[in-house]
């Protein structure tokens, strides 16, 4: 049973701004959500009923966005628009919401670390949610069944990337067990593409064993000066059975810019309000 998942979320963003100057990367809007809701969604479908979010300065809409609005439940209410309180009631009552602080920005690993003791001893799930990822089986519920399936003790979600950009990512070397299923014997942080183990990229779903806190203690900073959630993982590859899963999905990164409005236009061209309206504008901007 996976119960709990960690969204780190303290990070500055960045590429994001000014956008990101006041407000909170994670909550950037797609189509009619705020990123972050994704992943919660995408966890909760899975079964994890405890968020745990790692926070910072200047974050506070995030914790607003997932507790209760009574002004606004209020007008509605009086408005009587029953389907808007609806929408917004169940943003609150889809899990249950705890926030840690990460008051200085010293990586991935460093972020994980300050959950530890609100996770405790027991298997746990790292969503980042600005890698948005649209599936018919939430990536979270693919990578718990493979958990369970091969008797796992950690499981990261990997996909194929082009060679160029492996080093944006975590790469693995595995051993191929069965179809998308590999066992990790290496892993490396943001590798030159020349010094990569392979091509296979860590995606941002992990399940982690609670061995990881002890290990992230241990960790030096790594590739960027920083406490590296893939040189934690690593330690623990020779003592405990980690997987990695080629998941099922498109995969958006709508960690920058143009990935994000990829993301954008392909959940608006899904949506049965926006997505006729949206693919004639599109075709008529092609022709300009
Ligand atoms: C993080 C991880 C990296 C992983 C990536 C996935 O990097 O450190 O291993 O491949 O997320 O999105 P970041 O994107 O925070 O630099």
């Amino acid at each position: 049973m996976i119960r709990k998942a960690v969204f780190p979320a303290a990070g500055f963003g960045t590429r994001f701004l000014p956008a990101t100057k006041a407000s909170p990367k994670e909550m950037l809007p797609l189509v009619d959500k705020p990123l972050i809701q994704y992943g919660v969604e995408e966890a909760r479908a899975a079964g994890v009923r405890n968020m745990i979010i790692v926070t910072g300065r200047g974050k506070n809409a995030i914790e607003d966005h997932f507790d209760v609005a009574y002004e606004l439940e209020d007008l509605l209410q009086k408005k009587g628009d029953g389907a808007q309180l609806a929408t917004v009631r169940a943003i609150t009552d889809m899990a249950d919401f705890f926030y840690v602080r990460q008051n200085m920005p010293l990586g991935l690993g460093h972020a994980v670390l300050r959950t530890m003791d609100l996770v405790g001893e027991e298997p746990f799930a790292v969503v980042l949610s600005d890698d948005v990822i649209d599936s018919k089986v939430p990536v979270l519920r693919q990578m718990i069944d493979v958990y369970e399936r091969y008797s796992a003790d950690s499981v990261l979600a990997i996909q194929r990337v082009p060679r160029e950009h492996v080093s944006r990512y975590g790469i693995i070397k595995g051993k191929r067990i069965a179809e998308g299923v590999y066992e990790v014997l290496d892993m490396v942080e943001k590798p030159k593409p020349a010094r990569a183990p392979s091509d296979l990229a860590i995606i941002g779903r992990y399940i982690l064993s609670p061995a990881i806190f002890p290990a992230l203690v241990k960790t030096r900073p790594g590739a960027g000066g920083e406490i590296q959630l893939t040189d934690a993982i690593r330690s623990l590859a020779g003592r405990e059975r980690v997987l990695a899963y080629e998941f099922e999905g498109v995969r958006y990164d709508a960690g920058n810019k143009l990935g994000f409005l990829m993301a954008n236009i392909a959940f608006a061209l899904k949506d049965p309000e926006l997505g006729p309206d949206l693919r004639v504008f599109l075709a008529k901007e092609k022709k300009r």
